[in-house]
């Protein structure tokens, strides 16, 4: 039996739209990138390379056909710029907008840059892409809305306080979509990704996420530090899922719009088991991270303590199924990065970032 994610996906083949991918030589951006090339769409894409990368866009290339990738059309370019944002969205039927200032960490070192992006841009991208009357437009929300609200599993309308300058531009961003709902009929669909990974997912830097970070660490031999007793716990996506859940908001009904929808599995691990996993599945590479021990470092300010997403509303109004659990998306993932870092070491680039505090974001 075909879900609808199969027939979307058919009726896109037969029927091409043009699709304008903001944050495309991002993680999220560049797997939605590589998706809908395979399916023979128009895409515009749009980054100011603040935190994505060339070489996801030049791997993604590399992974499909010539033709379909003529169908591809880069833009380097700021969401702060509302003329950016306007020239972008111009001729696209499809929005998803991605670019943001990721990482709560990030965000109370410096909330003024978190707002510029994550905020006016956002408002920017709205604003252009109603004046434009795109078919759809679906944002990157976030988990980190449901702030501390201790219920488990989380709800999409039972949310708490924000605790970070992060959160609250993701919390804003779907005020903002409800208020163009209401006031000029722009109805948008927020997707609140839970922590996602997946290939293409930064292991580098200060604020990398702890997949690919403690991956590229064991890797490498380098210490990994568990912010807190490792008994967190978070409901890791992978990034196929995030791609199915914006590709099914983006051809969904006008029932289903001005609405947020929780986009991740609806288990929950702790980061205690999660290192584990991760040991256990690079030893299935190749990679024998022996008696690797994890060191504990202090809980993190901002960090919340549980997160399990209930997807209920995602597979009642968009159709999601199937959602690909963490065992199974690390196990498509882990190649990747065993393979990145490979070529890393090879290149002789320094592990820049490793050795620093585990950066470990609620979405
Ligand atoms: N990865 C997760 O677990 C997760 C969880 C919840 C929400 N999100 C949201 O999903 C979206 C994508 O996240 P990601 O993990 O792919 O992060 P990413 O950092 O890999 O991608 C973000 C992209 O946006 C671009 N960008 C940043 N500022 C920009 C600007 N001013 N103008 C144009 N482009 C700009 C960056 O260069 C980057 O390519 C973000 O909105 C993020 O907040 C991610």
């Amino acid at each position: 039996m075909s879900n609808r994610y199969d027939r979307v996906r058919r009726d896109l083949v037969q029927h091409p739209q043009t699709w304008l991918i903001t944050g495309v030589a991002g993680f999220i951006g560049s797997n939605l990138l590589e998706t809908l090339l395979k399916l023979d769409q128009h895409v515009v894409g749009l980054d100011n390379f603040a935190t994505g990368h060339r070489r996801n866009l030049d791997e993604v290339r590399s992974l499909v056909g010539v033709d379909q990738w003529q169908r591809f059309r880069f833009i380097e370019g700021d969401i702060r710029n509302p003329a950016e944002c306007a020239a972008a969205v111009k001729g696209v039927d499809h929005v998803l907008h991605q670019a943001a200032l990721g990482s709560v960490p990030r965000s109370l070192l410096d909330p003024i840059a978190t707002h510029e992006v994550n905020l006016s841009g956002f408002l920017n991208m709205l604003l252009a892409a109603r004046d434009a009357r795109v078919k759809s437009f679906t944002y990157a929300a976030s988990s980190s809305t449901y702030g501390d609200h201790a219920g488990l599993p989380k709800v999409e309308d039972r949310i708490g306080r924000p605790l970070s300058p992060y959160a609250v531009t993701k919390y804003a961003n779907e005020l903002y979509a409800s208020v163009f709902a209401r006031n000029y009929g722009f109805k948008t669909i927020g997707l609140r990704y839970f922590n996602v990974f997946g290939q293409r997912q930064d292991p580098d830097g200060a604020y990398a996420a702890v997949i690919p970070r403690w991956t590229a660490a064991l890797i490498n031999g380098n210490e990994v530090v568990i912010n807190g007793d490792g008994e967190t716990s978070r409901d890791f996506c992978f990034v196929a899922n995030a791609v199915q859940a914006n590709l099914l908001a983006a051809c969904a009904d006008e029932a289903s719009r001005d609405q947020v929808y929780n986009v991740a599995v609806g288990d929950r691990t702790t980061l205690n088991q999660l290192y584990d996993y991760l040991k256990a599945t690079l030893a299935l590479h190749g990679v024998q991270p022996g008696e690797h021990r994890a060191a504990y470092g202090p809980a993190r300010d901002g960090d919340i303590r549980h997160s399990q997403a209930n997807v209920e509303k995602a597979e009642r109004l968009l159709g999601y199924a199937d959602a690909v659990p963490l065992a199974q998306g690390l196990a498509v993932a882990m190649p990747w990065y065993v393979r990145f870092v490979a070529q890393r070491n090879d290149r002789g680039d320094d592990a820049r970032g490793f050795n620093e505090a585990i950066q470990m974001t609620a979405g």
